[in-house]
């Protein structure tokens, strides 16, 4: 497996494995890898020939006062669970690299970036459109995949590449959740053990939801109403919100339709976790690892 930690370097290899008619996927991650993001690996891996990944703990996506400092990093375990997984190249570069200088211009995600996780984070989907061009301007991939774990995100990069004209195809994976159905996230590692146990209470909300969805119900406060019973058992968790939207504008959903997404954001102690599910799949297309 290749290792770049320069633009020059990765700029060209994937350069000249295009210049020899090999198509090139990006799948971009913050590192700490874990099943969730190596799916994405073997997702994106039958779509092209080479496979870039990178790892970068982008700090313009982080608010002043959330976890860059103690978000969790391992490059040694990340290059060896990507070798297992034969990735072609790792790309990491320094902040040094990435930012030389502060950032002046920056990606407006404009109201896509203010509802949902928005409301709460400003500025954040403003640093990850802005990061995520970066690295779609310096791999160049024809393909890149995200996981619909953050709905948001993937729905903001679909449309920033749409709206930029950025030459990329863009693919969104399904979430890959623990044995309990929690969605696997590098920020698990946070939970203290009653909060893990608790936890799995986020996609059981989903569940019932969708189940409550599959019975014919279809006003959004009703379906909201079942989730919220759910979680409402559990002490550890408070619910920052719980809305139905519609998947390509985010809006909010008076009345459900089989295209409506469920979206959940959720607190335990200091740890903020993410979760969503489409109400109207037919079976979870979702992936869980084996107990
Ligand atoms: P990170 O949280 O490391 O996630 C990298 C990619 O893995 C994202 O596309 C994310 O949606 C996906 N992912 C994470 N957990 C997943 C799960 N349980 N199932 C499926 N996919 C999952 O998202 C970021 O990093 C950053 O914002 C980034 C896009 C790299 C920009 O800095």
């Amino acid at each position: 497996m290749h290792d770049f930690e320069t633009m020059e370097e990765m700029r060209a290899w994937s350069g000249r494995h295009r210049a020899n008619g090999d198509r090139v996927g990006l799948v971009a991650t913050m590192g700490f890898l874990h099943e969730g993001h190596l799916h994405l690996v073997d997702t994106i891996r039958e779509h092209v020939d080479q496979v870039v990944v990178s790892v970068f703990v982008n700090p313009t996506q982080f608010g002043p006062d959330e976890d860059f400092d103690r978000y969790p990093r391992g490059l040694d375990r990340d290059r060896d669970a990507l070798r297992a997984r034969s990735a072609d190249c790792l790309f990491h570069p320094t902040e040094r690299e990435m930012y030389p200088t502060p950032g002046v211009i920056r990606v407006d995600p404009g109201v896509l970036g203010q509802l949902l996780c928005g409301r709460t984070r400003p500025g954040h989907f403003a640093g990850v459109l802005t990061v995520v061009s970066k690295l779609l301007h310096i791999v160049e991939p024809d393909v890149a995949v995200f996981g619909r774990k953050d709905l948001q995100q993937s729905v903001l990069i679909e449309r920033m590449v749409r709206d930029l004209d950025i030459p990329v195809e863009i693919i969104t994976a399904p979430i890959v959740r623990e044995a309990d159905g929690l969605a696997m996230s590098s920020r698990n590692r946070y939970l203290s053990n009653e909060q893990r146990r608790a936890a799995p209470a986020i996609a059981q909300a989903l569940d019932t939801a969708w189940a409550t969805f599959q019975n014919g119900e279809r006003d959004s406060a009703k379906l909201v109403d079942s989730a919220r019973a759910i979680l409402a058992a559990q002490s550890e968790i408070t619910v920052e919100y719980l809305d139905i939207v519609d998947p390509d504008t985010l809006i909010a959903m008076a009345v459900a339709d089989v295209s409506s997404m469920m979206a959940v954001a959720a607190h335990l102690g200091e740890t903020r976790l993410i979760d969503n599910i489409v109400l109207g799949s037919g079976t979870s297309s979702d992936l869980r690892v084996p107990a």
